[in-house]
């Protein structure tokens, strides 16, 4: 029997992250330079049920029944056989391996549950499109983040551009005039579900400032996109800074992270934030000029690497 396989991209959030978790509109990109990947093998000798898996890069290899119910990798895959009954489902090994930087803000947990998704569905002979695989991803992406906005499973499953906004469908983004964007790794583990619960205990205690900061988040998301579409990157960079400052205003920057920002600025960055939940992670510098310049200033000052990326209407490549 074959194996099935299927790869999912990182993504970037370039406008709106946190905002968009109260109902604003947000901008992610996928990113294709790194991926997560999962295998699915039959079992030649396994029962029916005996699902194994393997994940090197967090050193687990577990029959799936020794996992804990609400294991994320566990939930994956029970989402695709959902109430069928597990002693039906061929014996099989899956694989899971992923070059996306975990807790770093670039969508890891969402490309390795798609990737998995994916690929164990087209071994039991499911078919599922994009919308049915971004619903299910989702469902595991609430196990990692709490109350995700769904925009990481809704980039990755569909692996184009998205102007998304909880609640209401989705855009592909129309990518007017290609433009360059750093991303930095800080190097210092962001968490995703942390920042966000810190945002909400906040949002609670102060309700109507952190409303006013989300809906400029919103206003410069919108502007964003406008200028995206109409194809004048470079005005980006100081959307970029002030979306950076609404994000600082909501404690979910670090000193680390406000440095690295700082420093792709002065060293000649047309504009730059975090990226993603924060707390640590990426951020993304846009720049046009002096690249590597830039990175390697970035790279003395801190930042474990640097990966130049242009913004197509695909998404973030090489
Ligand atoms: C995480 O990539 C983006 C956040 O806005 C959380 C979410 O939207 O689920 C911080």
């Amino acid at each position: 029997m074959p194996a099935f396989s299927a790869t999912s991209p990182g993504k970037i959030i370039l406008f709106g992250e946190h905002a968009v978790v109260y109902g604003e509109p947000s901008i992610a990109i996928p990113v294709f330079p790194t991926q997560a990947k999962a295998i699915v093998s039959a079992r030649i000798q396994g029962k029916p049920g005996e699902i194994w898996i393997e994940a090197p890069d967090i050193s687990l290899s577990s029959s799936i029944d020794q996992l804990e119910i609400s294991h994320p990798l566990r939930s994956a895959i029970q989402l695709v056989i959902g109430d069928t009954n597990l002693d039906l489902v061929p014996s099989c090994n899956i694989q899971v391996t992923s070059e996306i930087p975990p807790a770093s803000g670039m969508g890891s947990s969402a490309a390795i549950s798609i990737s998995i998704i994916r690929a164990f569905s087209a071994f039991l002979g499911i078919r599922l499109n994009n919308e049915q695989v971004s619903d299910l991803a989702f469902e595991v992406e609430k196990i990692h983040h709490g109350t995700p906005s769904g925009i990481d499973n809704t980039v990755i499953a569909y692996q184009k551009p998205v102007y998304y906004r909880k609640g209401t469908p989705f855009e592909f983004l129309e990518i007017g005039e290609k433009f360059s964007v750093l991303i930095v790794d800080s190097g210092m583990p962001g968490n995703t579900r942390e920042a966000v619960e810190g945002v909400r205990v906040r949002w609670q205690k102060e309700p109507d400032r952190y409303n006013q900061i989300f809906s400029r988040a919103g206003e410069i998301t919108q502007e964003a996109k406008r200028i995206i579409e109409t194809g004048n990157p470079d005005h980006l960079g100081v959307l970029m800074n002030e979306n950076h400052e609404l994000l600082q205003e909501i404690g979910v920057s670090t000193p680390e992270i406000d440095k690295l920002v700082l420093e792709a600025i002065n060293a000649g960055a047309l504009g730059a934030k975090l990226s993603g939940g924060g707390l640590g992670g990426h951020i993304i510098a846009l720049v046009d000029s002096k690249i590597e310049y830039i990175s390697g200033e970035l790279e003395r000052k801190g930042a474990i690497s640097t990966r130049i990326t242009q913004v197509t209407h695909q998404g973030f490549i090489k």
